[in-house]
């Protein structure tokens, strides 16, 4: 596997790395402590490119490939872990599926509006019910003459205070041994699909989720997206590619950590030297550095498979897996560097602790990560 970045490549790390620094940055602390929806950081990111990144340039997208992506995300995430997520939802969990599974007038019509960042779009997979058993989902359509009708709920939907499509997954068929799933999208405005307030969470405070209903909420034939029946292989695909996007955010906030922390040791002293000098602080930045490096092997080792289009959801899992406990980790460590001060809002090292946390958890749990990984090791 070749990790010599083209010049496009370089080129995109940098752009993002620049406006992260100058447009992102500065306001990630404020976003943090108000959950202020970064609505012009949304919009700044869209004329970019980022919101499509891997998106042919015909649908609204950068034209990119998704190592591209995943560089430009831990960038991002380095920032502002809230706008990593919103970027990583909509190019992930909404573009992606579409490109991949929709029909030519939805990615006319949806995909080039979201991939351009003219709108945005969101996942509705997890239930009150189901997170990790995403299958025994409740949420059901039905079939009637012209469409569907859609009855259920789904929570923690990233982006959904926001966004203006959902693609939603419903059961359409509990009649055989297998339950049958079918992929939706559904623009916000149509009537019986309404929206709870927002979510209070221990971290990624600036990227709102809530809880979306749907009550008799009618939709036409045209709003399937893939082969009816076939949506659960639509949402385990789609996660495939969105485990490394959360992969990248979870390289962005370890990074962030890390340099944070390097910082701080080389300035704050204690028994006459900086602590940089002591071994005992040495030895946590060198773990640190190590474990953050192997995750973005992992991570861009799935991404450029996902662009050879091979199947990669063992890899994109063990990144996701890999990473975010790597990240929870160098995050960790940032505090005990910064002592007092690392449990301060004063720096930002406890921010990343809190939005480390998330990705151990959102688009399958580590022990969902360690059950894919599994099975395909036993598969051999
Ligand atoms: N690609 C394509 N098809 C796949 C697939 C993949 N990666 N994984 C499974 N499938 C297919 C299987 O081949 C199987 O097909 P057949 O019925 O034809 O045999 C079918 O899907 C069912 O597969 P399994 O029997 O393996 O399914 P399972 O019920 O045992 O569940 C699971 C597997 C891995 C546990 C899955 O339920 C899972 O990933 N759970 C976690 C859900 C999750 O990640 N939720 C995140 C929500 S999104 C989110 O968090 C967004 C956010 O806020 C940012």
């Amino acid at each position: 596997m070749d990790f010599d970045f083209t010049e496009e490549q370089r080129l995109i790390q940098q752009t993002a790395r620049d406006f992260a620094a100058r447009e992102i940055a500065p306001k990630a602390s404020e976003l943090d402590k108000n959950g202020r929806w970064p609505v012009e950081i949304v919009k700044q990111m869209g004329e970019l490119g980022f919101m499509g990144m891997a998106v042919p340039t015909e649908y609204g997208g950068a034209g990119m490939d998704t190592l591209s992506y995943a560089l430009a995300m831990e960038e991002i995430s380095a920032a502002c872990a809230s706008c990593g997520v919103i970027m990583s939802v909509n190019n992930s969990l909404f573009c992606d599926p579409i490109l991949k599974f929709g029909t030519e007038a939805q990615k006319k019509e949806v995909l080039t509006a979201c991939a351009s960042g003219q709108k945005l779009g969101c996942f509705g997979l997890t239930e009150p019910m189901s997170g990790s058993d995403a299958q025994t989902m409740a949420t059901n359509a039905e079939k009637t003459s012209d469409g569907w009708v859609i009855n259920g709920a789904k929570n923690w939907i990233t982006n959904g205070p926001h966004a203006d499509f959902i693609l939603l997954f419903a059961v359409t068929d509990r009649s055989g041994p297998k339950i049958k799933h079918t992929a939706f999208i559904i623009p916000k405005g149509t009537p019986g699909f309404t929206l709870n307030p927002r979510d209070h969470k221990l971290g990624i405070h600036a990227a709102h989720s809530c809880t979306v209903f749907f009550e008799g909420c009618k939709v036409p034939d045209s709003a399937v997206v893939g082969n009816v029946g076939e949506g659960f292989k639509v949402a385990m695909a789609t996660l495939d590619g969105g485990r490394i996007g959360i992969a990248s955010q979870a390289l962005g906030i370890a990074k962030a950590a890390l340099g944070t922390s390097l910082g701080y040791a080389k300035e704050r002293k204690s028994f006459g030297v900086p602590i940089a000098q002591h071994q005992a602080i040495q030895f946590m930045l060198a773990d640190m550095a190590v474990e953050l490096d192997a995750a973005r092997l992992l991570t861009w080792r799935a991404a450029t498979m996902k662009d050879k289009k091979v199947r990669h959801s063992m890899e994109s899992a063990e990144a996701k897996l890999f990473a975010s406990e790597m990240a929870t980790k160098v995050a960790h460590k940032a505090i005990q560097i910064h002592g007092g001060y690392g449990y301060s809002t004063e720096f930002p090292v406890e921010r990343n602790y809190r939005d480390a946390r998330i990705t151990e958890i959102y688009e399958g749990t580590s022990e969902i990560q360690r059950i894919v990984i599994a099975a395909s090791v036993l598969k051999g």
